[in-house]
């Protein structure tokens, strides 16, 4: 190869090669995350971190007995933060559950002791660890934990509305009948009850979402459906809680996505909250827009075009996020 050649070949991002993710709350989501990454193959760390000892350990024998099954790991658990040493990324799940018809806004309190609490010392025994923060509510959360941990914005963000996002795109897939992997679509904002489609900027099959023609008579996507499915994508959770007492496989494979892109280094766009710095004007809050993932945690914040009722939208959800933060002394 000639020295020019050489010199100009692209870097291949290369993997890891072994991965540590720590996970602090051993509850119903954070042994979904623990075993969606282990069936994935993400990581070949896995510790789990909960005050319940007993719950950690037993949680992480119950998946060390499943290891044949999946790419080569090692699961631990304890109630000694140190079990987190060394983690590449760190997933915050330990909190209140949503009761039924409470709002994530509601568990602020509570959950903004505990990141004080925590996360200091997460950053004690982790130092170089990107965190990714999924307890609710998640972009009060979030802001909580930048501040607690003194690291710089693009190291600690939350799984925001990438859930959302993927109830948006279930719902779209079912309503026109085309593979959800063909819907192209964000929800921005809050992940709660101020969220928003991006209506503007969605496609399916690379058809702006406004103009789909429906397939087999499914029909349009009329002002009367998209606020349908705007609504059942917001009453999702409460819907899940009400039958089941809380959401726990959604938001774990969806946090288990957002891992894979930190630990490959993917540059994936997912509508992580991280602190916005006059996107479109909002800055100092926690929100969830459509981001670059990667090594290093969150990138660029991708500046959708939005029309003005989705940027009021986004500037509402704006205030009742940083209400929320403004009454907890953030
Ligand atoms: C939900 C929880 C993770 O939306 O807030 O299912």
């Amino acid at each position: 190869m000639t020295e020019a050649a050489a010199t100009t070949t692209p870097e291949v991002p290369t993997r890891r090669r072994t991965t540590n993710v720590g996970i602090v709350g051993a509850g119903a989501v954070g042994a979904t995350i623990a075993y969606a990454t282990l069936m994935r193959g993400a990581a070949q760390q896995v510790a789990l971190f909960d005050v319940n000892g007993a719950k950690a350990r037993a949680e992480a024998l119950d998946l060390s007995h499943g290891i044949q099954f999946v790419p080569m790991a090692h699961v631990e658990g304890s109630d000694d933060v140190a079990v987190l040493s060394d983690s590449d990324v760190i997933i915050f799940t330990a909190g209140a559950k949503q009761k039924p018809g409470q709002s994530r806004l509601e568990l602020a309190e509570t959950t903004i002791a505990l990141v004080r609490q925590i996360v200091p010392r997460l950053v004690e025994v982790a130092p170089d660890a990107v965190h990714i923060l999924v307890t609710n509510p998640v972009d009060v959360v979030t802001y909580a934990a930048l501040k607690a941990s003194g690291l710089p914005s693009s190291r600690v963000f939350g799984s925001g509305t990438v859930l959302d996002s993927s109830r948006l795109r279930f719902l779209l897939a079912e309503h026109t009948g085309v593979a959800v992997q063909n819907v192209h679509a964000y929800v921005a904002g809050e992940h709660g009850d101020s969220e928003l489609p991006l209506w503007s900027s969605a496609s399916i099959a690379s058809v702006p979402l406004l103009d789909w023609p429906g397939l087999d008579g499914t029909g349009l996507l009329d002002a009367e459906v998209r606020d349908r499915i705007a609504r059942d994508v917001v009453e999702s959770a409460y819907r899940v809680i009400e039958g089941k007492g809380a959401t726990n496989y959604a938001i774990g494979l969806a946090a288990s996505r957002i891992l894979e892109a930190v630990v490959y280094d993917e540059r994936r766009v997912l509508p992580v909250s991280s602190l916005l710095e006059n996107y479109h004007g909002i800055s100092d809050v926690c929100l969830s827009v459509p981001s670059l993932v990667h090594a290093d945690g969150v990138g660029d914040r991708i500046e959708v075009p939005m029309t003005d009722a989705e940027l009021d939208g986004l500037r509402r959800s704006a205030e009742a996020v940083r209400a929320t933060a403004q009454r907890f002394g953030l």
